[in-house]
């Protein structure tokens, strides 16, 4: 038997498609923006070179206003609906037209090892990723805030996660016109999104491709339009390792550019602090309502370093207690809530990239001892079940695709050993 080392190895040079990888041949048969980041952290433990090639094939389809897409469609395959044609998006390749989190400058800062060889692609890289950050200033966070509001589920990485049910409800689907999902083709529907989410995420699409793709005008007429915690979080921590990287390329302006929006974001991101809850919370902009849910999102606020002594205690005590209901942290949605389902997507399992975050965070915010169960109960997710897309927490079962590139390199990146 192939050890999970060499498992992982295959898996992540089985998925690459030359330059870029899939997230898992069948069921996500493109380039996904956060898999890429995630991924290039696995490649980089055994190939350093493919590593900084996942991201720059990535930034190859940014556009011209910055934006960086969270699909690539740089080859076509009929296994994926929406496909290229419903997005109508992108310049040179194919795109579709919403985001997804911007964790890449936290991993840039991450493979960036001081190694002067490497130096002229983090050079090359540097603006790309500034490009990426105004536009997200500009126009996911056009109220100036410091959060970051999501316009579709889907760009939050966390597609069916409760925290949009009901902003989610005021979305008209009455004139979404036919399609067929490719998913459930792939897949157990008792593992996916709903029919009615699934509408939703069409009627999104749908309404951005009617304004041309017109960012300004998404952002203010989008029917949904949600401060999601959780990109809130990796952008303030994406923002501190974006400074860290200009300060070694001495860039100054930059540096004083980005640091004016750590100070805005360290001030602003209490409005996401939903007292009730005692947690983290995602914000439906439109109405002003706290979601009240507490998610695995929650908890990235240590890996953002956005906390402060009280909260971080809050959320500690959240930790413990769900730790004490669960097998396995972090499921993404607290098992205390009704509409907690264990295989069910992001309503329920675990996945191993929202554990990296934590359990780092976690770490380097001091609490040892817990971001180090985040780590060992990851490991043990993998010893037991394979390279699935994500866990039930409660026994460790796999749930959703196998193969997967990203828990591979998550694997091969952290999981398999403790941090020195
Ligand atoms: C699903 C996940 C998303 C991920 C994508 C590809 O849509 O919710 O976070 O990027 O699959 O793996």
């Amino acid at each position: 038997m192939r050890s999970r080392d060499e498992e992982a190895r295959a898996i992540l040079r089985g998925n690459d498609r030359g330059g870029y990888s899939v997230p898992n041949g069948r069921v996500y048969p493109f380039q996904w923006n956060w898999d890429s980041a995630f991924v290039a952290l696995g490649f980089a433990t055994f190939d350093g070179n493919r590593a900084w090639q996942e991201i720059e094939t990535l930034f190859a389809a940014q556009w011209a206003d910055g934006f960086v897409p969270h699909i690539v469609f740089w080859q076509d395959d009929a296994g994926y609906f929406p496909g290229p044609d419903r997005w109508q998006a992108g310049e040179g390749v194919r795109t579709s037209g919403i985001t997804q989190p911007p964790v890449a400058a936290s991993i840039v800062r991450t493979l960036w090892d001081g190694d002067p060889g490497v130096r002229p692609r983090l050079a090359a890289l540097f603006p790309k990723l500034l490009a990426w950050h105004r536009w997200f200033w500009r126009y996911r966070d056009f109220e100036g805030r410091g959060v970051v509001v999501a316009m579709h589920p889907w760009e939050t990485g966390r597609d069916n996660s409760p925290e949009w049910d009901v902003p989610g409800a005021a979305i008209d689907t009455a004139g979404v016109a036919p399609y067929v999902r490719r998913d459930l083709g792939h897949l157990d529907a008792a593992m996916r999104p709903t029919g009615a989410e699934y509408d939703r995420y069409v009627a999104l699409v749908d309404f951005g491709r009617s304004t041309g793709w017109d960012h300004a005008r998404i952002a203010a007429e989008n029917p949904f339009r949600v401060a999601d915690v959780g990109m809130s979080m990796i952008f303030l921590r994406a923002n501190r390792d974006l400074l860290a990287l200009a300060q070694v390329l001495s860039d100054d302006a930059a540096a004083d550019e980005i640091a004016g929006h750590i100070a805005r974001a360290e001030q602003g991101i209490g409005w996401l602090w939903d007292d009730a809850a005692r947690s983290w919370c995602s914000r439906d902009t439109i109405t002003g309502r706290s979601s009240g849910f507490v998610t695995s999102a929650s908890f990235l606020s240590f890996w953002a370093g956005a906390g402060d002594g009280p909260r971080d205690e809050a959320m500690l005590a959240h930790l413990d207690r769900i730790g004490m209901r669960v097998g396995y942290l972090m499921p993404s949605l607290d098992p205390d809530d009704p509409g907690f389902q264990m295989l069910r997507y992001w309503r329920g399992p675990v996945w191993a990239v929202v554990n990296y975050m934590i359990g780092r965070g976690l770490k380097e915010a001091g609490h040892v001892a817990a971001g180090e169960r985040i780590r060992a109960d990851t490991n043990g997710l993998i010893a037991r079940s394979g390279f699935y897309e994500a866990f039930d927490p409660t026994g460790g079962a796999p749930t959703g695709g196998d193969t997967f590139s990203w828990t591979a390199a998550i694997w091969l990146a952290w999981a398999r050993r403790s941090d020195p």
